[in-house]
This record gives C-alpha cells, structure tokens and sequence, in this order.
C-alpha cells in the first residue's frame, strides 16, 4: 500500500498543497462543478449554497444497533430538531413511519446494511502451555459484512438527495462494502441521485489521518459524491485537502457540549464542508440548544466559545 510504505522508494515528502483550495469552477461546491443539473440541485439541497456547508442531523443508527439512546422514540426526540437541520440523515423505515412527508429538508438515506450489534463473532481458540484462549479473528469485523439495503426506485420514491453507505477499508469485508459503494454510485447516477461514502471504524481500523486519508479517497476515487469520517486531531486538513470532494464529519461518541462544538469548529477550519452529527445532538442535555449553536458554528461563523454560550442561553431559557 503505497500510503503506508516506509520504502526507500517512497521517501519523496507528500505535499497536500493545505493552503491552496480546490477550484470548483461556476459551482459552490468542491468538486461537483461538472455534475449534470439533477444532482447539482440535490446537492444544493444538502449544502448551503451560501456558504457550502451542511447540518446534517444523523439518526439512522437504528439500522444496526436499535433503539440507541436517544432514539427510544424518535417522534419525541427527533422531530423537535427537524427545523434546524438542512439534512435528515436515516433510514427508509423512520423516514415513512415518522418524518412528515411536508418536510423541505433534504434526505440523505441509509442504503447499505445487513448486520447488528449481536452478528456473531468469529473467535479462534488456541493453547499456550495449559492455557486455552480465545481471540477475535484479526481483521474480522463481523459489523462490516454489510450488503446493499435499498434499490434506486425506493430512493427516488423516497425523494432522496443522497444515499449513505459504510465502507470498512481494512476489514475482512472491505472488497464486499467497496462493491456496495461503486453498485450503489452506478444505480444512482443514472437519476442524479449522489452518494455519501461513511468511514467506518473499528477494532482493526486505526483513528488516524493516516488511515482517513487512505478511506476517504479511496471512496472519492471510486465515485462518491460526499463523504463522512471522524475528526482528527492531528493532519485533519491533509485529509480535506487530499480528498477530491466535500467531507462532512461524524461527531462520534458523545462529548461534552463545549468539545462537540470545538470539534465542529476545528473541522470547518480545516476545510470540512459541515457535520453530520447524532449522538452529540440527540444525546445532550438540551438537543434543540446543541442543535442551534452547532448550526452557529457551522453556517454563522461563531467560535466554540460563542456558541457554547449560544447553547447554555437557550437551555436556561428552556
Ligand atoms: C453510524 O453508523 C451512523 O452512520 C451515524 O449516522 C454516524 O455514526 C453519525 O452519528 P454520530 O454523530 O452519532 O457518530
């Protein structure tokens, strides 16, 4: 793998040209501008042509873990944050049975899936000495055996902008969620529907920009149209620069609402186009408060700092 080769051969430097943005000639979005006018418009759906940036809201994570936190009852949880998203991040059974079908937000739609939290788990047993053990295969990840979970009639009969598929670069089923992607980007752009390429992690799948850099232009060169992953502390602006079109980051676990704002914040500096974010919205204290001051720093520049306070002003006044 090239990226991850010390060979003498591959001594020459990377330069990730971070200061110098990708040009997106007559369109606000980085690399869209050659898209026929159909997705140009969904697009515009899910990033503010204002600024290029997106709120997404994500609550799709039903589809292989339940009723997450948060999400026992996601008419009660949900829909109060409705207002403040420009993208509705879930999947093809909450959109029918809760979403209004009067919303204007855009659709980005779960399509890709076929696995749970309890999907068995391969071990191997051995001995040393009079000791027996029991491992994890290496590089099994039994979430990533995930198949396709929607056809292209059932996203436009849902009015989707974008499809959402996880990809798991370094899994046992890497190949298998790559084919997911280039099946689910082949289907879709024939309607001008786009894809969103998701990072997945796991225990053999290392949080580094390293590892990013590698996932997210791999989807990128195989057709993605957005793609999601997690913020890095370090080298988060060579994953942005390095990769041909708009990345949105994943808030991950919950955090306390200052950091979850900071993290938003230091991604969008670094060239990420929004968030796509669950955990740390519908999982805080005061969702509706976290919804409108994550928005503050996303679209209305605000720093952490201004936005948290934005946060503890309107969970005061309830
Ligand atoms: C997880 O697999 C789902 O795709 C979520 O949409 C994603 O993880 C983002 O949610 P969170 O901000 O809670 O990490």
């Amino acid at each position: 793998m090239a990226d991850l080769s010390t060979s003498a051969a591959d001594k020459k430097e990377k330069e990730f040209f971070t200061h110098v943005p990708q040009e997106a000639p007559g369109f606000f979005l980085k690399g869209s501008h050659q898209y026929d006018w159909g997705l140009k418009n969904r697009l515009s759906r899910v990033f503010n042509p204002r600024d290029g940036r997106t709120v997404m809201l994500a609550f799709d994570h039903g589809y292989f873990q339940g009723p997450t936190t948060g999400l026992e009852r996601v008419d009660q949880t949900i829909l109060p944050l409705e207002p403040y998203a420009d993208c509705l991040m879930l999947t093809r059974g909450i959109q029918r049975s809760i979403i209004p079908a009067s919303t204007q937000k855009a659709i980005a739609l779960r399509a890709s899936g076929g696995t749970s939290m309890v999907s068995p788990f391969e071990e191997w047993e051995g001995e040393i000495g009079d000791k027996k053990f029991k491992l994890g295969r290496p590089g099994f990840e039994p979430l990533s055996n995930e198949s396709t979970a929607l056809s292209i009639e059932e996203a436009i009969r849902l009015n989707a902008s974008v499809l959402a598929v996880q990809v798991f670069i370094g899994s046992a089923y890497e190949r298998q969620s790559l084919k997911n992607l280039t099946d689910l980007v082949d289907g879709a752009s024939r309607y001008g529907i786009g894809v969103m390429g998701v990072v997945a992690v796991g225990r053999a799948m290392a949080r580094n920009a390293q590892y990013f850099r590698l996932a997210t232009r791999i989807m990128a060169e195989l057709g993605a149209n957005v793609v999601k992953c997690y913020y890095t502390d370090e080298g988060f602006e060579t994953i942005t620069s390095c990769c041909p079109v708009p990345i949105v980051i994943a808030g991950g676990k919950k955090l306390p609402e200052l950091d979850a704002l900071k993290m938003s914040h230091n991604a969008i500096q670094q060239g990420a186009s929004g968030v796509d974010m669950g955990r740390n919205i519908f999982q805080s204290d005061a969702p509706v408060a976290m919804m409108r001051a994550v928005r503050g720093v996303v679209h209305e520049g605000l720093t952490p700092e201004q936005g948290f306070q934005m946060y503890q002003d309107l969970k005061a006044g309830g």
